[in-house]
């Protein structure tokens, strides 16, 4: 294990860009789209409280972890896992882990990307006023959303200009471009939560948005429930499927790794939560279902928008930010594939972008089919875009968090995975470890058994 090198594909900046692009990755439609919408369909405050509690146990060890492999291997995540396999004199098949992951990253870009879509539409339809409609402006954003994902022309259409804007950054490297503009537009994206949650205030179910989320109610979860959690504090911290590994491959030595994974997680976690707390008082004082599923913040938002003054404005800028943190997280979806290809296939970047794009978008097509002429189609009882998200989000990550734990936990030499952290202090390092060779993978499991009826 050579410790002087450096990924082929490049280094970020300083720690400071490292962690602007692990919360980029990490902020995305996980936190403003998916956080509320599963809060809602799952009963709030209990759910909530769950979803807090992985973050913590399992999301913030397994963190450390994935960035610690990444930075070790310095490679994409298939070859990071075979030389770490070979440095702890263990079975290289452990690179299947790899390729693990660059499947599941494949498979969630491609729904990102339709919701992503979604989210361009939106920034122009506030930009032409069609949040102001006559009559009841629940109706009319109702009716604007149905019309809007009924028509499966118009979200491949937008689909695909996500699709192009994504590859276009990853062409590039992430460096280049995505570097600079996420270090404003994250700042910026938090300032006009600030604001929603300011309007959210002002609307006379704040209080109960707030019961809601807060006031946990134990039996409105079961197991499903706590596997909703479990599976979305992997993907909210974009963990299990080798993005944070990748990333990790770019940072320069001497950053603390521990103090980093604090830093994202507790950002991604402080959106998600802003993010509710903006939704639900819109949601009850409007009388909507807070459990109405994928389309809630484009039903929600969008009447407060029509109704605030500056609307017009608050909402165009809303959804360009959103679109930015899709993106942000988009290319991290992708880069395990893409460094992959470079390194294995002798490819370049721009080939490797084309071809894992294409196949990308293709998928997609099944998803945005899933909304409308497909609507009635389902497997295992769900549309093409509901098994998707439950294969990825709450088997597939899940699955590939807890073999992260096990290698790091378990097969690493502990003396490889002390010098690449640093943590300098024993006690802290210990408790690292303790959580990663017990407490994460043990709640996996347990949440598994749990859920297929053993406990
Ligand atoms: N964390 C991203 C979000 O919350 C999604 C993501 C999942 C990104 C897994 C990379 C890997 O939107």
């Amino acid at each position: 294990m050579t410790e002087t090198k450096q990924s082929i594909h490049g280094a970020w900046s300083s720690r400071f860009a490292f962690i602007l692009a692990a919360t980029g990755s990490a902020v995305g439609l996980g936190n403003i789209w998916k956080f509320p919408y599963i809060t809602g369909e799952n009963g709030g405050g209990a759910f909530v409280l769950v979803y807090l509690l992985c973050v913590a146990l399992i999301g913030i060890p397994i963190m450390i972890a994935e960035t610690m492999m990444g930075r070790r291997g310095r490679q994409s995540p298939i070859n990071t896992m075979q030389t770490l396999a070979r440095d702890a004199g263990a079975d290289e098949s452990w690179h299947y882990l790899g390729w693990l992951g660059v499947v599941t990253g494949f498979l969630i870009l491609s729904y990102y990307s339709v919701i992503a879509g979604w989210a361009i539409s939106y920034v122009f339809k506030s930009l032409s006023g069609s949040f102001y409609g006559d009559g009841d402006s629940v109706d009319h954003i109702a009716k604007l959303f149905d019309g809007f994902i009924g028509s499966p022309m118009q979200l491949v259409f937008w689909h695909s200009l996500f699709m192009l804007a994504t590859m276009a950054v990853v062409v590039r490297g992430v460096q280049g471009g995505l570097e600079k503009a996420v270090r404003f537009l994250m700042p910026s994206l938090f300032a006009l939560l600030l604001v929603m949650v300011g309007y959210a205030m002002s609307s006379g179910a704040y209080q109960q948005g707030l019961d809601f989320m807060f006031d946990p109610d134990f039996s409105k979860i079961d197991g499903h429930s706590i596997l909703t959690a479990m599976g979305h504090a992997f993907f909210t911290l974009s963990l299990g499927m080798g993005a944070i590994m990748v990333y990790g491959s770019y940072l320069p030595k001497g950053v603390s790794i521990a103090k980093t994974s604090f830093i994202v997680a507790g950002a991604d976690t402080a959106v998600a939560l802003l993010a509710g707390i903006a939704i639900f008082p819109i949601v009850f004082a409007n009388n909507l279902e807070p459990s109405s599923g994928p389309g809630l913040i484009f039903q929600t938002l969008p009447i407060a928008f029509g109704q605030m003054s500056g609307g017009l404005i608050f909402g165009t800028l809303f959804f360009i930010l959103l679109v930015f943190a899709a993106l942000s997280s988009s290319i991290s979806l992708i880069e395990p594939a893409v460094a992959w290809l470079v390194e294995n296939h002798n490819i370049t970047r721009k080939k490797a972008c084309v071809w894992a794009g294409l196949l990308t978008w293709l998928l997609g097509l099944g998803t945005v089919f899933s909304f409308n002429i497909w609507s009635d189609f389902k497997l295992f009882d769900r549309t093409i875009f509901n098994l998707l998200d439950y294969l990825t989000a709450n088997l597939l990550l899940p699955i590939g968090g807890f073999f992260v734990a096990v290698f790091a936990g378990w097969i690493m030499l502990r003396q490889h995975s002390e010098e690449e952290l640093e943590i300098g202090s024993a006690p802290a390092y210990d408790l690292w470890r303790f959580l990663v060779r017990y407490v994460s993978p043990a709640a996996v499991f347990l949440v598994f058994l749990n859920v297929v009826g053993v406990l």
